[in-house]
């Protein structure tokens, strides 16, 4: 099992970077920087009002509040959905003061780049110029690690595409020359008509060993894959199309997500067991995998399982016309529990516990309560400061207000702690990772 010490060092440098600490505080030993739990944890949210905006959690008194107000509201593009962050110091020549992040913008179709500042916590200044996708409606974005080091990927929903490119190393600034896209295409139209009649991109995905990118095709019914062999030399990086894993047919496959889900330089393929969590929208379903890192196949387990009581309708009164759908899927950082956002209820929405079996990969729904709002199309827990995650925000796009909860780790279970409202149009929240 991988062990939260793992990850402690990552967090000790996120500390630092966004509490405004000194280099000199900075440098402190783990012990030193465990006792500075109490700095804020730090959130950005988009809207489809255009803005991406910060906030931050205290966790000694679970506070929630958006970020002072000297800390703009920015505006990237009109609909920016979705944040992936470059892994914090993952090559020595980045200039370690500043983390650096991707935004999709679905209306333009831009990406941009950006970077904080430790000095001027969730200050976001523009790297470079947006850079089109060369897709409709990108969605979701990843950025490498290992052998796909200073590449990103972006999901193109609309246009049912991958979008990929090369990232400066030093600067992080999207390399516009070296973008390459991918079509996909399905045969027919599947059985959700309107979803479903040709390949709609929803999401990119990074193996936990970097050398695998896997693109949920929500129209297409099956999860992409594509090998990725490490720049050598002179030589860019190589991505290969190596296949796809079918789903349930008509089952939308949304989001999915790996456990262990950080890369670990020590971990040799095959000595640890890996696996996948689906979050499938149109069939409102969560289906575990086993990851076979040296091939890439994800190996089903069992059948796909609702994410609510037996017994809960799909359809029918108090559910929208859309039918209850999940959206976000996210595993705890000890593994032990799965964490799913569900949307279509009229009067409030749900998160759903799933409990882990660590031997098996497999799930067990335990129970799903109150997301407190209405379509959280997304959610985040918050990154650990000592191998838990102690907070969970919810996105909620129709009642357009930010949840907070406090997150039991021994159980799984979570507790409201505070709703902003007001917040736009928000599709995306997420903490800042460590
Ligand atoms: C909603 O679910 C019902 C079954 O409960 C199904 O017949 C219908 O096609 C679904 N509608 C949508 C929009 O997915
Ligand atoms: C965001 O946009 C929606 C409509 O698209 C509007 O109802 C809401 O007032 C806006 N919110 C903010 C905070 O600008």
């Amino acid at each position: 099992m991988p062990s939260p010490l793992r990850i402690t060092q990552g967090f000790v440098a996120l500390l630092s970077l966004f509490s405004g600490m000194t280099d000199a505080a900075s440098s402190n030993s783990q012990a030193g920087a465990g006792a500075g739990a109490s700095k804020d944890l730090r959130i950005l949210a988009t809207t489809y009002n255009g803005t991406v905006l910060p906030y931050s959690v205290d966790p000694s008194t679970s506070s929630f509040d958006a970020a002072p107000a000297n800390v703009a509201a920015k505006q990237f593009g009109q609909n920016p959905g979705w944040v992936c962050y470059a892994p914090s110091f993952s090559t020595g020549s980045r200039d370690a003061s500043r983390r650096i992040l991707y935004i999709a913008d679905g209306a333009s179709g831009n990406m941009f780049a950006a970077s904080l500042k430790s000095a001027d916590p969730l200050q976001l200044d523009p790297i470079g110029q947006p850079v089109s996708s060369k897709g409709q409606e990108p969605v979701s974005c990843s950025v490498g690690h290992g052998a796909s080091a200073n590449m990103l990927f972006v999901a193109n929903y609309g246009t049912g595409s991958l979008a990929y490119f090369h990232l400066d190393p030093k600067t992080g600034e999207i390399d516009e020359s070296s973008r390459q896209t991918y079509q996909f295409t399905r045969e027919g139209t599947g059985p959700v008509k309107d979803r479903q009649d040709h390949s709609y991109a929803h999401q990119t995905q990074i193996s936990p060993t970097g050398d695998w990118v896997y693109i949920c095709d929500l129209g297409a019914d099956v999860v992409h894959r594509f090998q990725i062999t490490a720049a050598k030399g002179q030589q860019a990086a190589k991505v290969e199309y190596k296949g796809d894993t079918k789903v349930d047919v008509g089952s939308g496959p949304r989001h999915i997500t790996f456990y262990p889900s950080l890369a670990d330089a020590s971990k040799k393929a095959g000595d640890d067991k890996m696996y996948a969590y689906l979050a499938s929208e149109l069939s409102s379903t969560v289906t575990a995998f086993e990851h076979d890192a040296a091939t890439g196949e994800l190996k089903q387990l069992g059948k796909p399982l609702y994410p609510f009581p037996a017994g809960t309708p799909l359809s029918g009164p108090g559910i929208l016309p859309t039918n209850r759908t999940t959206a976000e899927i996210e595993v705890s950082p000890d593994g032990r529990f799965v964490y799913v956002s569900n949307r279509g209820d009229k009067k409030e929405d749900h998160i759903t516990i799933f409990s882990r079996d660590a031997h098996q990969g497999t799930l067990r729904f335990e129970k799903w309560i109150g997301s407190g709002g209405l379509l959280p199309r997304h959610f985040s827990l918050s990154s650990p400061a000592d191998g838990t995650a102690g907070y969970l925000v919810s996105a909620h796009q129709d009642s357009q207000d930010l949840v907070l909860f406090k997150r039991n780790v021994q159980t799984g279970d979570l507790e409201k702690v505070k709703k902003i409202p007001d917040v736009g149009v928000v599709v995306y929240a997420g903490f800042l990772p460590a």
